[in-house]
């Protein structure tokens, strides 16, 4: 979307994968703002905090305006959206086109009326006033409840965005099923391209190999593929596994929200998710997302252009044991690890099981 936001793909915090719908709390979100700066994410780039589902209150208030349920949010969205600001952040918020948001049975949800629908340019400006940076906009049976077509939809809160004194991000979450990577790149900044990414390597690794068919339609800068979140800090990833999880989706320019307890990662996922090197990766987009180029029933050869020439190379480890792959180095070429943070020599690599080695190859008169 033409819209000056996202020219590299957008960083930060999502609440959906830490908290889901019961845990949402306003204190949840400001934990994750400190957090933020606390663990030097901000600083790597991680930027907004965005609230996800479950925010809003079951009703309307007299005037047809969106709510935050008074018992998560007792301050309201605008104080947090301020208490965010002010840690040199960006904030986020959700919404749906349909009459109901995703939230499954429970607390009061589904509440159908709270959902954009017929009050696309009241929420707009209700977001555009409350201070707000980034508009996660999802689907759900907009179409069964409400006889809602999936672009139009979108569109329709794309021109009502536009309308705002704010410049917002707009993200657009369907799962895929209308293949939006067809048909987003004027609608949105960011689209998702697969269903929810669970905490575990079996999804992480079929999510991979579902990217494969959609790299192409990856975007001028301002519409990016989006597999779907992080999941470091949850489940029971390994570090291999966080590292690969993170690389790949490097690889494919994909947006980086983390989803998680911030307070309580790992040094070593921390590691992860601000590796400078792996992150300048993810935001360097030189006409092309990542591609895979080679594989086996077990491993991927990715490659991705870099602006100021080579390429990146991610080789891809999706079995249980270690292996060697080879890389082709075809002329001279000077090879960086981006997780060893050293140069390499050699044509083969030895991966971990459920592992990566991420190397840039660079031609040598670009030698430092
Ligand atoms: C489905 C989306 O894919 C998730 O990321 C999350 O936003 C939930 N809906 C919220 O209900």
């Amino acid at each position: 979307l033409a819209n000056g936001l996202a020219r590299t793909p957008p960083m930060g915090w999502n609440s959906w994968n830490q908290t889901r719908c019961y845990d949402l709390t306003g204190q949840a979100v400001r934990d994750a703002a400190d957090a933020l700066v606390r663990t030097g994410m901000r600083d790597a780039g991680y930027r907004y905090v965005v609230v996800d589902d479950c925010w809003q209150d079951r009703t309307r208030g007299a005037n047809g305006e969106l709510r935050a349920d008074p018992r998560r949010f007792p301050g309201g969205i605008a104080a947090l959206a301020d208490y965010v600001h002010r840690r040199g952040l960006l904030f986020g918020i959700y919404s749906v086109p349909g009459s109901a948001t995703c939230a499954m049975a429970g607390d009061g949800y589904p509440a159908h009326g709270i959902g954009s629908l017929g009050h696309e340019r009241q929420d707009a400006e209700t977001f555009a006033a409350w201070g707000v940076d980034y508009l996660k906009y999802d689907w759900c049976n907009a179409d069964t409840n409400d006889g809602l077509q999936r672009q139009p939809a979108f569109e329709k809160m794309r021109d009502e965005l536009a309308r705002t004194n704010r410049k917002i991000v707009y993200s657009i979450s369907e799962y895929g099923v209308s293949s939006p990577w067809t048909w987003a790149k004027p609608v949105a900044n960011l689209w998702r391209t697969t269903y929810d990414l669970a905490p575990d390597w079996a999804s992480i690794s079929s999510v991979i190999e579902q990217q494969a068919a959609v790299a192409t339609h990856s975007g001028t800068p301002g519409g990016w593929n989006d597999p779907d979140m992080l999941q470091l800090g949850n489940g029971a990833l390994t570090a291999d596994e966080a590292r690969a999880h993170v690389s790949l989706w490097a690889m494919l320019n994909a947006p980086l929200f983390a989803g998680t307890d911030l307070g309580a990662l790992s040094t070593s996922d921390i590691q992860a998710l601000t590796n400078p090197e792996v992150v300048a990766l993810d935001q360097d987009f030189a006409g092309s997302q990542g591609t895979k180029v080679a594989g086996t029933a077990s491993t991927d050869v990715w490659r991705k252009p870099l602006s100021g020439g080579g390429y990146a190379v991610a080789l891809l480890n999706r079995g249980d044991t270690e292996t060697r792959m080879p890389t082709r180095t075809p002329g001279q070429w000077r090879v960086r690890d981006l997780w060893a943070h050293q140069y390499v020599g050699g044509a083969e690599f030895a991966v971990p099981p459920h592992g990566v080695r991420v190397l840039t190859l660079r031609p040598c008169q670009d030698r430092p």
